[in-house]
């Protein structure tokens, strides 16, 4: 069975009544109850993880080696701000598929980069927690690759 690791940003834990305008009512357990039911539709196992602290990430990035054949991220803000969770992913060399709950192309311009995105097989921006599964069945056309 293949083992994906699921890293959520900082703030994530605040989804639900945090701007709810942009992200919606839903909340981080009800993303991971989604993303559960399609991992045991698709046979495969998460470990998932939230923080709000970049060098947390950094770790348990680091720490995938040998554990995940795969890494699901959102890293939040961090996205616009972290080179050491960009370094970390691709030192790792696990195949890493960037999240984002709303699309950060139609934000502010701050949000309009992202220096994970280079070291991501790729992104998917903008879809709600629809964003989470889409990545988990991106990540499944990957590894049965
Ligand atoms: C986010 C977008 C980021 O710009 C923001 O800092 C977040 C959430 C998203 O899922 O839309 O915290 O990653």
């Amino acid at each position: 069975m293949k083992n994906i690791l699921v890293i959520h940003g900082p703030n994530l834990n605040l989804l639900g009544t945090r701007e709810i305008d942009v992200y919606g009512n839903v909340t981080i357990a009800d993303i991971n109850i989604l993303m559960e039911k399609k991992a045991k539709a698709m046979n495969v196992s998460l470990n998932i993880v939230q923080s709000n602290h970049e060098g947390e990430i950094v770790e348990a990035i680091g720490n995938a080696r040998g554990k995940f054949d795969a890494i699901l991220i959102n890293p939040a803000a961090y996205t616009h701000t972290s080179i050491a969770i960009r370094d970390a992913i691709s030192a790792v060399n696990i195949p890493t598929v960037e999240v984002h709950l709303s699309n950060i192309y139609k934000r502010e311009e701050f949000r309009h980069i992202s220096l994970v995105a280079p070291v991501a097989v790729g992104q998917i921006s903008g879809f709600g927690e629809q964003s989470y599964v889409l990545g988990l069945e991106a990540i499944m056309e990957l590894l049965d690759k």
